[in-house]
């Protein structure tokens, strides 16, 4: 395509992306309450239905930037206490000072090192992912990234997970979901895919949540 013709493309897009920005209800109240992202209310919305985090818990959160998230748990745990939350990305995260930020590439052993050295233990109650793969508009491709990092986040789970602990992971609904979601049914006692509210209608992304783990290897 000439340059000329990709740049209008890509401009038009761009101002379809800021029309739906302006008009979206989570994007203005996140703006509203100060929160990083409109992401905030995807996991207020999950935790209020399944009550995953209380005031004690350690909690692993990977693609945690911008830190809508990251917000949502702080105002839940006690970092200064009991609780600890351990937060990945390899973007900017925007954290309280009790939070641990490790920036680095998930699934990359150094950042895997990282994470390790300041776990308090290997029993973490809650490992959460909202990884989500740079989107190259090509399905099959984007849908393979993100079954790739679903599964990465289901790893670090089976690595420092308690028994008893949940999993919440995004994954784009399409090619490998169904058999991502049927793998982690023999490592939870109890799946549940949910579609927030909040997350667009038009997006392929969905949460499933594994709780009661059983343990893995
Ligand atoms: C949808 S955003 C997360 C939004 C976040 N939950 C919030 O509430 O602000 C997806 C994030 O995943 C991160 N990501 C993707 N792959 C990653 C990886 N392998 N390791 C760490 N972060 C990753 C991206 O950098 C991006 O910031």
């Amino acid at each position: 395509m000439p340059s000329r013709r990709k740049s209008a493309k890509n401009s038009a897009s761009s101002q379809k992306w800021l029309n739906r920005q302006s008009k979206d209800i989570y994007v203005r109240s996140a703006r509203g309450s100060g929160h990083a992202s409109r992401a905030y209310y995807k996991l207020e919305e999950i935790d209020k239905r399944l009550n995953l985090l209380t005031q004690n818990s350690w909690v692993l959160e990977l693609g945690a930037a911008p830190g809508g998230w990251t917000a949502y748990i702080e105002s839940k745990i006690d970092v200064n206490k009991r609780g600890q939350l351990i937060v990945c990305d390899t973007r900017p995260i925007q954290a309280t000072a009790g939070t641990c930020v490790i920036k680095g590439l998930y699934g990359d052993p150094a950042t895997e090192a990282k994470i390790e050295e300041k776990l308090v233990s290997g029993n973490l109650d809650l490992v959460l992912s909202d990884m989500a793969p740079n989107i190259t508009g090509v399905r099959i491709t984007d849908q393979a990234a993100s079954i790739e990092l679903a599964e990465l986040a289901e790893e670090a789970a089976k690595k420092w997970l308690r028994i008893g602990g949940s999993l919440v992971v995004k994954v784009f609904q399409g090619d490998g979901s169904d058999s991502f979601i049927k793998k982690l049914k023999t490592y939870y006692s109890m799946i549940q895919v949910i579609k927030p509210r909040s997350s667009r209608a038009q997006s392929r992304e969905i949460y499933v949540v594994g709780q009661r783990f059983l343990g893995g290897s």
